[in-house]
């Protein structure tokens, strides 16, 4: 029997988002009632699901010196303490990463403006200017950081999961018209946390038409003889369409290349002239892959993934449904959804504790 004292947590979405804000939740209600609805979870593979097909590293987008710097922050660090406590077996692995960038430094969008400083540079362990005679040709400049996370996504989103069944966490599939349908369902809930991404286009409550798809196109290959012993970038400036990267993925899961960014386009095919460049592109960027040729052959699956975008940023905000029942949003992370996952989970246990007022916390 569920204690009635205490709320009772009902979470949309089984992405990176909703699954990682779940265990927020459960870190700080250690025993109430949290159910995860969703109609995707860890193990499919959908065009309407992002989450599997990141890349996926930790290299901050932010520069705002404010909250955004703050979920990469609060992430990193977090995923450094799962890491030290569980090793490898959370998808979390750590290494170095080369970026190297065409334009100058002052419009690659990495310094935050009022320091004028990489906010990370300590986080990552350091960052070392690449010498001239490292610089590819063509290249402004580059930056070797020393350790910073990639993440084998099909991993980590199990081992969250897992974490979730093992706390206690329930799991529904479902398919929801719209949130207030979802509290039709599940009478007893007393706050909805909102992190469905692109499901926006479902969702028959206020659409939020900031929302749009950055589509992304990326290539699995099977990991080369000698293992590849660094991430790349390399892009004129941080987000850009142009950003080639190559990151292997820990644990054996091969090595990513990508990438591709096309804003409004809501197509899961593969562009196969695209798939072309990106394969030549990762080659001239990272020599040790082998040749063309040779990385063809190690091809495991070509994917495309939508990133969900936001006018006017990732939404982490307090709202309430027009029945009262309060909702606090979680979408709209972009590029962004692994490397500030903790960062904006743990600022929506702030609102959802706001919301509850000090009596719900037992
Ligand atoms: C090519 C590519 C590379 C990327 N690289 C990186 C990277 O290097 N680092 C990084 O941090 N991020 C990266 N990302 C971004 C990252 O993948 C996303 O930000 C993140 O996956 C978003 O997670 P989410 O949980 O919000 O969304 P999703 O994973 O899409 O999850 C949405 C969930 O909501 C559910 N849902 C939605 N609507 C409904 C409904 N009506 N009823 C029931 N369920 C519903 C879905 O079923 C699903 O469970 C990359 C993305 C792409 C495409
Ligand atoms: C829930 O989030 C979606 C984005 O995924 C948004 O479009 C929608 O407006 C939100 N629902 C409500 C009731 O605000
Ligand atoms: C969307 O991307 C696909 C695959 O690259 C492409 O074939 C299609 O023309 C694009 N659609 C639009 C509207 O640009």
């Amino acid at each position: 029997m569920s204690n009635p004292s205490e709320p009772n947590f009902l979470v949309l979405g089984a992405g990176v988002i909703g699954l990682t804000t779940a265990l927020a939740l459960r870190e700080e209600y250690p025993t109430a009632p949290i159910q995860i609805v969703a109609k995707h979870f860890p193990g499919d593979r959908s065009i309407e699901y992002t989450s599997p097909w990141a890349g996926a590293n930790w290299c901050s987008f932010a520069h705002d010196n404010g909250p955004l710097e703050k979920y990469d922050e609060v992430t990193f660090r977090k995923f450094e303490q799962l890491l030290q406590e569980e090793g490898e077996s959370t998808g979390l692995g750590k290494m170095g990463l080369r970026g190297v960038f065409d334009g100058p430094i002052e419009e690659a969008d990495i310094l935050t403006e009022e320091t004028g400083n990489i906010w990370y540079k300590d986080l990552v362990g350091g960052i070392t200017p690449l010498s001239q005679k490292d610089l590819p040709k063509g290249a402004n400049f580059g930056l070797d950081f020393k350790a910073t996370f990639r993440i084998n996504t099909q991993v980590h989103l199990q081992w969250l999961q897992h974490r979730a069944l093992t706390t206690g966490i329930s799991l529904h599939r479902a398919h929801t018209p719209s949130l207030t349908s979802l509290t039709t369902l599940f009478p007893h809930t007393s706050l909805i946390l909102n992190c469905s991404a692109l499901g926006s286009l479902h969702l028959t409550d206020v659409h939020d038409t900031n929302v749009y798809p950055t589509r992304g196109q990326t290539i699995l290959i099977a990991e080369p003889e000698v293992p590849v012993q660094r991430m790349y970038i390399r892009t004129p400036k941080r987000i850009s369409p142009e950003c080639t990267y190559v990151f292997p993925r820990p644990l054996g899961g091969g090595v990513i290349l990508g990438g591709s960014r096309e804003d409004g386009n809501w197509s899961g095919e593969v562009d196969w002239k695209l798939a072309g460049e990106i394969l030549e592109r990762c080659v001239e960027l990272a020599p040790e892959l082998g040749s063309v040729e040779e990385v063809r052959e190690r091809v495991v699956s070509h994917n495309v993934g939508l990133r969900p975008s936001r006018k006017g940023g990732v939404r982490v905000e307090l709202d309430r449904l027009h029945n009262g029942v309060p909702v606090v949003h979680n979408y709209g992370h972009s590029g962004a959804g692994y490397q500030s996952s903790w960062g904006t989970a743990y600022r929506v246990l702030e609102l959802v504790k706001e919301a509850l007022g000090p009596r719900a916390k037992l």
